[in-house]
């Protein structure tokens, strides 16, 4: 069977990991490939799917309108095409899943199935303009939307922005978007990350974040001049920032070490009123991070104030 997986991001890494036999796949499909190979096997431009013979596109990206457009230009009939990554949607697009009963791991495909929950706009955006794109909702609607209540509430609030895991840029460009002002630190080894960390972690995981670059990250930011690389190892990157206050910090650094880092670096330099978004605090996949937090709070012997998000990957919200 010629099968074709759309996409070498997260999604790509963690349908591998978890719902395809590599062995299964010809190629991967990606229309911005920051490589020619992804997980061993070749990574081919859209174009070049013109004329192959195709049996089925597993879509592993969440850009499925631009996808499913892309393929029907091709000549690759809707039969063919099985989108792995909408269930952030109100429908599921997928009519069919005879061709990939087999393919797919059986639970991973009825997480698909399992209907979805309507999640309404909140009234400041139905009245008012955002500063937010529809792709910047894509990912995580609850994470991106509160990122923007909590920054409607920052003006009075000191100190810089900072993420601390950026990847590919996609909350970055959420952040530079609604605090245009402020001095935005972005931290990340834009290599993905260190291998002894990793350890023990999904090959298609690993590899997947080895993909990310600081100049298209930096192309992606509405407000590029406000943006401060410190590309490499965290904290050695924060040399020389000790005086700094922050007014809101995503930590994203998915692995134990690397958060318990952050909380050190970043939970005293917070601002009263300001906010530290602790990313996949309760995503079971990535434990390190929760366990991070209970370590930070045993060194300072408190509790931190801060409110669980009802997000995607479980974020919790950390009050200064
Ligand atoms: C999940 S990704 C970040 C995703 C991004 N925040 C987003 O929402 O689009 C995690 C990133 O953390 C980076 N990272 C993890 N530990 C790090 C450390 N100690 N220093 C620098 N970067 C690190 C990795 O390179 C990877 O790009």
């Amino acid at each position: 069977m010629e099968l074709y997986v759309w996409g070498t991001g997260c999604g790509a890494g963690d349908l591998l990991d978890h719902a395809l036999e590599a062995s299964l796949v010809t190629a991967f499909v990606d229309s911005e490939p920051l490589s020619d190979s992804f997980l061993g096997r070749p990574v081919l431009r859209p174009e070049e799917l013109r004329g192959r013979e195709v049996d089925l596109v597993v879509v592993a990206s969440r850009r499925a309108d631009e996808i499913a457009a892309k393929a029907a230009e091709l000549g690759i009939g809707e039969e063919k095409i099985f989108f792995a990554r909408d269930n952030w949607r109100l429908f599921d697009r997928n009519r069919d899943y005879a061709a990939v009963e087999g393919v797919l791991d059986a639970a991973f495909l009825a997480s698909l199935r399992a209907p979805q929950r309507a999640v309404r706009d909140p009234l400041w955006v139905q009245e008012k303009n955002s500063a937010l794109s529809e792709r910047d909702l894509e990912n995580d609607y609850v994470r991106v939307r509160t990122l923007e209540a909590i920054c409607r509430r920052l003006a009075s609030v000191p100190g810089a922005a900072a993420e601390l895991g950026v990847y590919r840029g996609g909350f970055a460009r959420c952040i530079s978007a609604l605090l245009p002002e402020r001095t935005l630190y972005l931290f990340d080894t834009f290599e993905g990350f260190d291998e002894s960390e990793a350890e023990g972690e999904g090959k298609g995981f690993v590899e997947a974040h080895r993909g990310a670059s600081a100049e298209r990250v930096i192309s992606l930011l509405p407000h590029p001049e406000k943006a401060i690389l410190r590309p490499g190892f965290f904290p050695v990157t924060a040399a020389g920032l000790e005086d700094e206050r922050f007014c809101l910090v995503s930590l994203d650094a998915d692995l134990e070490e690397s958060t318990l880092a952050g909380l050190r670096f970043f939970v005293p330099r917070l601002s009263r009123g300001g906010v530290l978004l602790l990313h996949d605090w309760d995503t079971p996949r990535l434990a390190g991070v929760a366990r991070a937090l209970e370590r930070y709070e045993a060194e300072i012997g408190q509790k931190l104030p801060a409110v669980p998000l009802c997000d995607v990957n479980g974020t919790l919200v950390i009050c200064g």
